[in-house]
């Protein structure tokens, strides 16, 4: 996927593709109105922690490029509005608050929108450059050619760069040590089956999508060496919400005796909160439980629970990887 970018400001308008009707249609969403990029995150069209962030920063800078008077309380309701979007993704906050701190050092200047569009170009530089120091450090998680197993959707859809999780799938695909990586599909959203397999096929590297309750029987018959995850939320504590899924992938690695990593970058840890018990979990529509792809598969009257993500307890973990460095536990990312 040399050179492919799912995100971009280009001519003065974000440029993202519609994650919500990938692998099927490659199409992209071109504007510079921050409300479109608020419904874009709601709706998926554009997801996945890092590149949430990256959206919303430029989002929210947008918001002031045709205002004259009144920006500060365009500029307010714009943070509020994005703010709003998603929850558990820290990095959504981290990146508006970023933005709303570059606002503050230069509301009296001439030229704010310029400085609020090239810190949002610094946020999405930056994390093009993470995902590069995560292949590296993440390499020492291979043994020797390894089937891999992950989750959920970390590549090049969701970061500036070549991912979390799947950045060191591909780094270490490259140089040999990957001989297969199994994709959950990941229900209900199918990010697994649509976004990760787009990924790993685009990057050449041999897979197979595998409904989400396969990969216990997989790991079983000894056809995982190691699973690798993103994640949403990490907790100072090293406990991490990722799609829902993970918690039990970890619960089965453990059984199992393999290791279970997840890789992220800094701006996805939350020093402000102590463990996993104080993140918020999204809950989703029933609509995306009942139907796919707008066909209804089950009575429209039936009650459904739909949490977006769950919690993997620190000890479950064997070792977090950020663009700092290879974290073991016990973790303590106060100090990283
Ligand atoms: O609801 P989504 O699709 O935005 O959830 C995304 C995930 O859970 C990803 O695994 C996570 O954001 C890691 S992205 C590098």
């Amino acid at each position: 996927m040399n050179g492919f970018k799912s995100i971009e400001f280009d001519e003065e308008k974000l440029k993202f593709i519609d994650q919500s009707k990938l692998p099927l249609v490659e199409e992209y969403i071109v504007t510079d109105d921050y409300e479109r990029i608020a419904e874009a995150i709601e709706k998926l069209e554009v997801r996945g922690a890092p590149a949430i962030g990256i959206a919303a920063a430029y989002a929210l800078a947008l918001s002031i490029k045709n205002v004259s008077d009144e920006y500060e309380i365009v500029f307010s309701k714009a943070y509020e509005r994005l703010a709003s979007t998603r929850p558990t993704a820290v990095n959504l906050f981290w990146a508006l608050n970023e933005i709303k701190s570059e606002f503050e050092k230069n509301r009296d200047t001439k030229k704010l929108y310029d400085k609020l569009i090239h810190k949002a170009n610094e946020i999405y530089l930056d994390d093009f450059d993470k995902c590069e120091k995560m292949a590296e450090f993440g390499l020492q998680i291979f043994q020797k050619k390894s089937k891999v197993l992950t989750h959920c959707n970390t590549g090049h859809l969701v970061t500036a760069g070549r991912g979390t999780a799947f950045g060191i799938i591909q780094r270490a695909f490259d140089l040999g040590l990957v001989e297969h990586v199994f994709a959950d599909e990941t229900r209900p959203l199918l990010q697994g089956s649509r976004l990760t397999a787009f990924e790993l096929d685009k990057s050449g590297i041999p897979f197979s999508i595998i409904t989400d309750s396969t990969a216990a029987f997989l790991m079983k018959e000894g056809k995982v060496d190691l699973v690798i995850t993103g994640a949403d939320r990490i907790t100072s504590n090293g406990d991490a919400a990722n799609k829902i899924g993970t918690y039990s992938l970890a619960v089965n690695c453990k059984h199992h005796n393999i290791p279970f990593y997840i890789a992220a970058p800094t701006t996805t840890i939350d020093v402000n909160l102590r463990t996993g018990e104080d993140i918020k979990i999204e809950e989703r529509d029933k609509s995306e439980i009942n139907s796919i792809g707008g066909v209804q598969i089950t009575k429209q009257n039936y009650a459904v629970f739909s949490p977006a993500f769950d919690v993997t307890p620190n000890f479950l973990i064997t070792a977090i990887i950020t663009e700092k460095g290879f974290h073991l536990p016990p973790f303590d990312f106060l100090n990283v």
